[in-house]
């Protein structure tokens, strides 16, 4: 029987409980051993709980149990998470996490950590939720050079765009709903700014360099700026809008954004709506593959942290390969970055844009008071300059290729 504690109570950790329980004859089959909930590390007491005799409130009873061979991380932040988790790795118990934020601020020192120690520290929970990714590309895709990865990886704002697509709504009224109904949190600025899903493309981007892709150095812009007007000319080109975060390996060098694109009928991730996630992956000799599911929530993002349990069972007393070293990659200068934009400023700024930008596509849907339109491919610095020239603008937003 291998013994297994869960750190954190709350919505995936209990998911990870009820995954355990419920798929519990399968689950076992497939780990070639019964697997059994022993602790729940939590500072509540869930008085009731069918569990309730499981849980502990001292970290150090799980430490300090040699029976305890898998730890699922399901507490979220970096502190205590992250001492938590190095403690359980030096002692030699593999680590099973849905903690982007600590993934993507410590990957390669916990990898590292693991793979002195004969286990394992495995994150597949922490992008996209349930989506398998994290495996796909540490096993599957192998043979590939992979130049090019592009995600809907937030199901929060992909759930706000969606509605304003769809209801010609604003993103506050949007939000607000969002909010009443439990779907945004009270305090939504990691996801509306785009701060989750910089964290999970840099954990992305890390394995697909098999370098350090460090968040910080990845441009980040959210959804606030978004408005119903701007849906309006996405329908008008036969477009919508889509928080994405990509990352290009290219001869220029290697570039990563989250940002808010438009994005064609045409491309698959135009229909990946609600609070569904999905990642869009490009090998230079599989060429196109797309990895679609739920991005979040209790028995998916569970569901993922017990495959990984699944994993560490399997592989008892080895480390599973992964590509992620401690070196940093050098994230190119976006402003280098090319490509066309879309473009709205005052009706009494037309020729001033037509000056400053040349050759210019206009987008009309009938709002008297500005003019829109769609720019030629540019780098971004040069996009910047030409838009000073003709005085800024309402709103601009990048038109995904
Ligand atoms: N807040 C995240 C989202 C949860 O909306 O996608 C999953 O990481």
């Amino acid at each position: 029987m291998i013994q297994i504690a869960v750190l954190g109570y709350g919505t995936v950790g209990s998911g990870v409980v009820e995954v355990i329980e419920t798929n519990k004859a399968d689950i076992n089959k497939k780990a070639g051993e019964e697997l059994n909930v022993k602790y729940i590390l939590d500072l509540r007491d869930f008085p009731g709980d069918p569990y309730e005799s499981k849980v502990v409130h001292d970290y150090n009873i799980i430490l300090n149990d040699p029976e305890v061979a898998i730890i699922c991380e399901t507490m979220g932040g970096q502190k205590p998470a992250y001492d938590f988790t190095k403690q359980a790795l030096l002692a030699g118990k593999s680590v099973c996490t849905s903690n982007k934020e600590l993934v993507a601020a410590h990957g390669p020192e916990l990898i590292q950590i693991a793979k002195e120690n004969h286990c394992n520290y495995l994150f597949e929970a922490s992008v996209g939720g349930g989506i398998p990714i994290i495996r796909p590309l540490n096993y599957s895709l192998t043979a590939e050079k992979i130049d090019g990865i592009t995600g809907i990886l937030n199901g929060t704002t992909n759930y706000i765009l969606t509605k304003m697509d769809k209801e010609g709504a604003d993103f506050e009224e949007v939000l607000k709903e969002a909010q009443e109904k439990g779907y945004a949190e009270r305090n939504p600025e990691a996801d509306v700014e785009g701060y989750d899903a910089c964290r999970k493309i840099a954990i992305l981007s890390s394995l697909m360099c098999g370098k350090n892709v460090k968040y910080e150095d990845i441009y980040t812009e959210g959804i606030t700026k978004i408005s119903a007007a701007d849906f309006k000319y996405a329908k008008q080109m036969n477009k919508s809008v889509k928080l994405l975060a990509m990352s290009r390996d290219t001869q220029d060098g290697f570039f990563a954004m989250v940002a808010p694109f438009m994005i064609s009928r045409e491309h698959p991730l135009y229909s990946v709506s609600d609070v569904f996630n999905a990642v869009y992956v490009h090998g230079n000799m599989l060429g196109d593959s797309m990895y679609y599911g739920r991005g979040a929530g209790k028995l998916p993002t569970a569901s993922a942290v017990v495959s990984d349990v699944v994993d560490c069972a399997r592989h008892q007393g080895k480390t599973i390969m992964c590509f992620w070293d401690a070196e940093d990659v050098q994230v190119a200068d976006i402003g280098e970055a090319k490509r066309k934009f879309f473009v709205r400023v005052k009706a009494d700024q037309r020729e001033a844009a037509m000056e400053a930008f040349g050759s210019l596509a206009e987008v009309n849907v009938g709002l008297t008071d500005e003019f829109a339109f769609m720019t030629q491919v540019l780098s971004e610095k040069e996009f910047d300059e030409k838009l000073e020239k003709a005085g800024g603008c309402i709103n601009r937003i990048r038109m995904m290729a």
